[in-house]
């Protein structure tokens, strides 16, 4: 299975996507990361480790189609099969969304369907909740609201800043992401519907 990851920033979670990859059981390769960001620290990622990247900056499109069409493009060339969006900060049309339903994933620094959106972290320490964590789940036309994959959950912890809250979280995200990853690759986990259904063998 050849795999996108579509960054926009620093890529922590590429990374970690990268370093499972490497696994000599992993069921699929790292075939490409997308940038729409010409500056993202996440394409020196990728080059080090080897993959082939592309820019496709959304500034230059006039439109979100176009936008797309250009991701797009770049995905078939690639014979890409399966998507993996990490810190991509463009919203995806229900177009998009459809045309890799089952086969475009995200993963999101909150428990959804709470906090879906921007600045997560700081909204919840507003809100005082005590607990966090990060889900994956399959990309659909509304933003952050996908059939749900995978969850881990961490303590917010008294004194906790923006900063020790994303750590905390984004540690958790990094064991999360592959995880549920090859799940969905070896066909243990699978969109079926509106729903996620899993294997005798997944606890
Ligand atoms: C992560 O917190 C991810 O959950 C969110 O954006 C952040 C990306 O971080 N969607 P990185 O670029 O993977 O380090």
């Amino acid at each position: 299975t050849k795999i996108a990851v579509l960054i926009s920033g620093r890529g922590s979670n590429l990374q970690a996507l990268i370093d499972a990859a490497a696994q000599p059981d992993f069921p699929g390769e790292i075939a490409l990361v997308i940038s729409n960001r010409p500056k993202a620290g996440g394409l020196e990622r990728a080059t080090k480790a080897g993959i082939p990247i592309e820019v496709v900056d959304h500034k230059v499109f006039e439109s979100r189609d176009d936008f797309e069409a250009a991701l797009n493009h770049a995905l078939k060339t690639a014979k890409i099969d399966f998507i993996c969006l990490a810190g991509f900060m463009r919203v995806l049309t229900a177009g998009f969304a459809n045309d890799w339903r089952g086969r475009l994933i995200n993963i999101h620094p909150s428990l959804l369907p709470s906090f879906e959106g921007l600045h997560v972290h700081e909204r919840m320490i507003q809100a005082g909740v005590k607990i966090a964590g990060c889900t994956v789940h399959f990309v659909s036309a509304d933003v952050d609201a996908g059939p749900i994959i995978g969850q881990a959950a961490v303590p917010v912890l008294p004194g906790d800043t923006e900063e020790t809250l994303a750590a905390r979280i984004l540690e958790q995200e990094h064991k999360l992401y592959p995880t549920c990853l090859k799940l969905l690759l070896e066909n243990k986990a699978r969109l079926l519907g509106a729903n996620v259904i899993y294997d005798d063998s997944v606890a």
